[in-house]
């Protein structure tokens, strides 16, 4: 399984964290257009540890006042669990009205009651695809290749976007809201580590990774293998699926927008010039959800994983060598929508 985040995810990614809370004001009229019950039944799709959605999550409760509220965390079942119960156990002591459950299995099937949903949120998670639907040698991400290459991963994306709105429609109640902070390429190619201005996060990792094939450091299809289960979409791909007559008549569509979020690692050091906490501290951001894609590739076809090692000792030593030239930036459609 290529997909996964390190145990320590929300400790070291505070831009996912930035990004959720950016979508506060989504959930503001989120909150202002949902049905006026006793009960309310939320959801955190691909949650992780639960740990960078904490803080939005008490704000909804708390707006929600004294509803009973019913709140599930989803995840894979190889997700850090525990550290997401920690997480749930100390939202839950303290909203009295607050139970939790948490849902370990895909997104891709139904992971709540029929019609039972009232406010979701689905941040940086849905890029994920249910499968890796091709294989390519010139990079490692199919946001960074081109035509016969990429199409099969954007056909795919658009495949599981459709799926995943198809599953989300039965889970919803009619009303219930959907926030998806979900990552993107924009219209001028910007997509998550690359702002066209400091060095492209993607082709510093596939430089490394060809560095290390070529030194015989990981055979030929370790090398091969490793390419991301994920794909960025477009403006083009998101509305391809929205319009789909099936999902019109399923969904109001209140909200599209595209947000770039500054990696917060460069901010601090543009700061206080630190070279050696920003090289560490971005690394470890970088391969808090991205380890999983390399380790997989070796594990699946031989191996040694001190490559690994190396491979972020020299993302590491780049940043540190030359800070101005490095960053992660987050771009993100911001959407949401409403059942009808
Ligand atoms: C980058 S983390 C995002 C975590 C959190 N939502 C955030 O924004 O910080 C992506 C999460 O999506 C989860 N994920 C990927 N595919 C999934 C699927 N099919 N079903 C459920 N979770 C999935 C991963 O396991 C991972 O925990």
């Amino acid at each position: 399984m290529s997909i996964g985040m390190l145990q320590n995810y929300s400790q070291e990614t505070l831009g996912a964290k930035i990004c959720i809370d950016n979508s506060w004001p989504f959930f503001l009229r989120a909150l202002d257009s949902i049905p006026n019950k006793k009960f309310c039944t939320t959801i955190d799709y691909g949650a992780a540890d639960g740990g960078t959605s904490m803080e939005l999550w008490g704000r909804v409760f708390k707006k929600l006042g004294d509803k009973t509220i019913c709140h599930i965390a989803n995840d894979l079942p190889s997700s850090n669990l525990l550290t997401l119960a920690d997480n749930l156990n100390e939202l839950r002591a303290k909203f009295e009205n607050l139970v939790v459950f948490i849902q370990p299995s895909s997104f891709y099937s139904h992971v709540a009651p029929q019609a039972s949903i009232n406010i979701a949120l689905a941040a940086t998670t849905m890029h994920w695809l249910s499968k890796i639907p091709g294989t390519f040698i010139e990079h490692i991400h199919a946001n960074k290749v081109r035509g016969l290459r990429r199409e099969p991963f954007r056909a795919q994306s658009v495949n599981d976007f459709d799926s995943l709105l198809e599953a989300r429609a039965w889970e919803f109640e009619v009303g219930g809201q959907f926030v998806l902070v979900d990552l993107a390429q924009d219209d001028s190619g910007h997509l998550l580590g690359n702002n066209a201005k400091d060095k492209d996060m993607f082709d510093t990792l596939y430089d490394i990774w060809l560095q290390l094939y070529k030194a015989g450091e990981v055979s030929k299809s370790a090398f091969e293998g490793a390419v991301f289960q994920n794909y960025y979409r477009t403006g083009e791909d998101i509305w391809q699926v929205l319009n789909m007559p099936h999902h019109k008549k399923n969904w109001i569509v209140h909200e599209v927008s595209i947000q770039m979020t500054p990696c917060p690692y460069r901010s601090q050091f543009d700061l206080d010039g630190n070279a050696s906490a920003f090289s560490e501290g971005l690394m470890k951001t970088i391969r808090s959800w991205s380890e999983r894609t390399f380790h997989t590739s070796i594990v699946e076809h031989g191996g040694s994983s001190t490559a690994i090692k190396k491979l972020y000792d020299e993302l590491q030593e780049r940043i540190f060598n030359s800070p101005n030239h490095y960053s992660m930036d987050y771009v993100h459609h911001y959407i949401r929508l409403e059942r009808r």
